[in-house]
């Protein structure tokens, strides 16, 4: 059912942490493992953390998960009430966001991405309150509980009003993603007093969100939407093009905005820590109905690569974190302090995002072992956790570990290369596997994430995103049928 590659041995097949050690070493990949999942208080994932006036109760954050099934008005469905309830019953005590909601029609991912005004916002505060009373339920209180809203602006990747027509809003004309995604540079340009009603648009969302009761906004500056897309212009001109203090203002006044009018609001930024260019699949290797593996997209432009952030411009397969570390500090000095570092961008260069070993639709056969991918990012996070001890980081792409994930999140945990552990695919198949974990130390494997992209397949196919393969909501569901055609087309 899923196409996928044989070059790379599946984890579920690896039956020890001594095998997997071994695997580990045989694809030259450096992970921490421990040796056993350690329930109770003597796991490092149990310690609670604070970030200013916020306690984090444990070290287990659920990362924001659209599921392409609000209204078309922008509100929840049930589907989303659904998923919410189970962040809540995770056992997790941060919720980064629970889901990209845009700050305005013109800016949704999707024509079912949930929209935050004043129309919307009293389903959004009772959406908050599902979370927040299943979590209850499960944990007997709510302690330690932080909950935010993450914010959005999808710039290029807008499609507000067809799943299928793509309505671009772009910082700068980038020369691959252009022509891949058939954007019209000049109709698609943001202008700055655009721009500055985007800002306007943020600031007037936090109030909201502060009004409802959120913990944190996260200002999303990640996987090539338009916060991330800023911060990468170097070819802009105008006042947010060009130098890193240009690039960096849609943040800095959105920041501002918040502090003025929404102060007690806690603000976080998800951040691509890096990036690189776009990738495809090999036609040259292409099998049957499989993709190739994935291989660089460069379209005959030739370095310096001028349209990436945190990459090196002479070579942008490699990272560069310098201007990321000069983003963090600028945080630090705005006040900001919770940062959760992710990577790339699912629709160009998926496998750096979220590391998987059956490709998306739209994807290509992982051109590494995707353990490679997870390394890549746990790595660049203990890299910047070290030189910002002050920050509250979260870290991404542990759900390709599976069975291991918790023996590796203990180890980094233990060894301060991330304060949090942010889960995303697994949560999909797998809510409560932070309970499991915290409270006996033992996993149901029958529900771990085994990375077959379904959850992305269907929404890049117009369908709501979900675990289709392991949660039973979707078993007879027409959206499962779809997708099965889908697949055998
Ligand atoms: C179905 C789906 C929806 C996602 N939606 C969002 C989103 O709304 N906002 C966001 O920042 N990341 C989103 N992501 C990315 C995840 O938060 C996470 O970074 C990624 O899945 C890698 O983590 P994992 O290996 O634990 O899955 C989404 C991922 C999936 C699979
Ligand atoms: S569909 Fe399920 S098993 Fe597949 S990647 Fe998504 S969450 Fe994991």
């Amino acid at each position: 059912m899923h196409p996928m590659s044989i070059a790379y041995r599946r984890i579920g097949t690896i039956s020890s942490v001594e095998d997997f050690r071994a695997y580990l070493a045989e694809q030259q990949v450096d992970l921490p493992v421990d040796d056993a999942i350690l329930a109770g208080s003597d796991s490092p994932l149990a310690a609670p953390i604070t970030c200013g006036d916020l306690t984090i109760g444990n070290r287990f954050a659920i990362h924001p998960m659209e599921g392409w099934d609000g209204t078309s008005d922008g509100k929840p469905s049930p589907g989303t009430v659904r998923r919410w309830q189970r962040f809540g019953l995770s056992g997790a005590k941060l919720i980064w966001g629970g889901e990209a909601v845009a700050v305005a029609h013109d800016g949704r991912a999707n024509p079912r991405q949930l929209l935050i005004n004043d129309d919307n916002a009293r389903s959004l505060g009772d959406l908050r309150q599902t979370l927040i009373d299943a979590h209850r339920e499960q944990a007997g209180s709510t302690d330690g509980l932080v909950v935010g809203l993450q914010l959005t602006h999808s710039g290029r990747f807008s499609r507000p009003n067809r799943k299928d027509r793509l309505e671009p809003h772009i910082a700068y004309s980038h020369p691959l993603l252009d022509r891949r995604f058939h954007t019209d540079a000049g109709s698609a340009m943001l202008h700055d007093d655009h721009l500055h009603r985007i800002i306007d648009q943020f600031v007037d969302a936090a109030v909201l969100a502060e009004d409802l009761g959120f913990d944190f906004v996260d200002v999303k500056h990640c996987h090539g939407y338009l916060g991330h897309e800023l911060l990468s212009a170097h070819t802009r001109s105008g006042v947010f093009g060009g130098s890193f203090e240009n690039r960096t203002r849609f943040l800095r006044t959105i920041v501002t905005g918040i502090r003025d009018r929404a102060p007690r609001l806690a603000i976080g930024v998800r951040l691509s820590a890096f990036d690189m260019p776009p990738f495809k699949p090999d036609p040259d290797r292409a099998e049957d109905h499989r993709l190739g593996p994935g291989i660089v997209d460069l379209q005959g432009v030739s370095a310096p690569y001028a349209w990436g952030f945190g990459l090196d411009t002479a070579n942008p397969v490699a990272m560069d974190l310098t201007e990321t570390r000069r983003f963090l500090t600028l945080l630090q000095e705005e006040g900001v302090r919770l940062v959760n570092l992710t990577a790339g961008s699912p629709y160009y260069n998926p496998h750096i995002q979220r590391p998987a070993l059956y490709p998306p639709s739209d994807g290509y056969q992982p051109p590494e072992d995707p353990l490679v991918g997870v390394a890549r990012q746990i790595h660049a996070a203990a890299e910047l956790k070290r030189a910002f001890p002050e920050l509250v980081i979260v870290g991404t792409a542990y759900s390709y570990l599976q069975q291991y994930l918790p023996h590796v999140a203990q180890a980094v945990v233990r060894r301060g290369g991330v304060d949090l552990v942010g889960l995303g695919r697994m949560v999909l198949s797998y809510p409560d596997l932070p309970h499991d974990v915290l409270t006996s130390g033992t996993l149901k494997t029958k529900l771990l994430c085994r990375t077959f992209s379904d959850c992305t397949t269907a929404p890049r196919n117009g369908l709501v995103s979900g675990c289709y393969p392991l949660d039973p909501y979707y078993k007879k569901s027409d959206e499962m049928k779809q997708l099965k055609a889908m697949k055998k087309a």
